[in-house]
């Protein structure tokens, strides 16, 4: 049977760079989900519909395939055979991300995409709902969060050494709105599983993190 470890959590909490470093040193493949509805959110918006219009958005979801491949062990997502793995990283679709995932429409296209690979693959998984629904039977699962101000503060210092000029309070304002609407959709919520370990990361160092996630895997296998 394949080892599978979910990690859900807010959005800035450092699921994926915590996500990618044990995938390496557990030699797992890293499954980043929400890639996934970036990229179906790409669609979207290309196709210039509404957040709000969930017809629209059931209908040409339809549409739109979305596969994974690892290209020297990084994750690629393609959107009908085209790679956008590069296009899907801005706030403008992470907000579309965050507001079309809420139909279950969205949410059924990717869930046998997902749980395929955890089926067929040693995987550490992130998202909003993988402890909770996609891989419920999980070894491991994670809830990884921190403080409002730490992820603002950290996606602040992000953008300023790509060169931006962001503003703080909006980004904080962003992150809250995000964790809202993840958190009070009615189609698998963004939440704690039952059997998740709490991990505040606020205050710990990207290696702690990822030695006590290194250290629930052990006690599981
Ligand atoms: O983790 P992220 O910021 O790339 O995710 C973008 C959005 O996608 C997030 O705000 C909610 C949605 N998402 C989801 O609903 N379920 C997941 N498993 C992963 C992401």
């Amino acid at each position: 049977m394949s080892m599978n470890i979910a990690i859900d959590g807010p959005a800035g909490a450092g699921k994926s760079t915590i996500a990618k470093r044990v995938a390496k040193e557990m030699g797992y493949i890293y499954v980043d989900t929400g890639a996934m509805y970036r990229s179906l959110a790409l669609y979207f918006i290309r196709l210039g519909i509404d957040k709000d219009d969930e017809a629209r958005i059931s209908e040409a979801v339809k549409d739109a395939d979305v596969t994974i491949k690892y290209v020297n062990g990084e994750q690629q997502v393609l959107l009908n055979d085209e790679n956008v793995t590069g296009l899907i990283r801005t706030e403008e679709v992470g907000n579309m991300a965050s507001a079309s995932s809420v139909y279950s429409s969205v949410r059924s296209k990717l869930l046998d995409l997902q749980r395929n690979l955890a089926a067929s693959n040693d995987v550490i998984m992130d998202g909003r709902d993988i402890g909770t629904c996609v891989l419920p039977n999980a070894q491991v699962k994670v809830f990884l969060t921190a403080s409002v101000d730490t992820r603002a503060d950290r996606r602040y210092k992000e953008l300023v050494e790509k060169g931006e000029n962001p503003d703080l309070d909006k980004i904080k304002k962003d992150i809250e709105e995000r964790d809202y609407r993840d958190s009070h959709r009615e189609n698998a919520p963004l939440r704690q599983a039952d059997d998740a370990t709490l991990v505040d990361s606020s205050n710990m160092s990207i290696e702690e993190v990822v030695d006590a996630i290194i250290n629930l895997c052990k006690d599981k296998m």
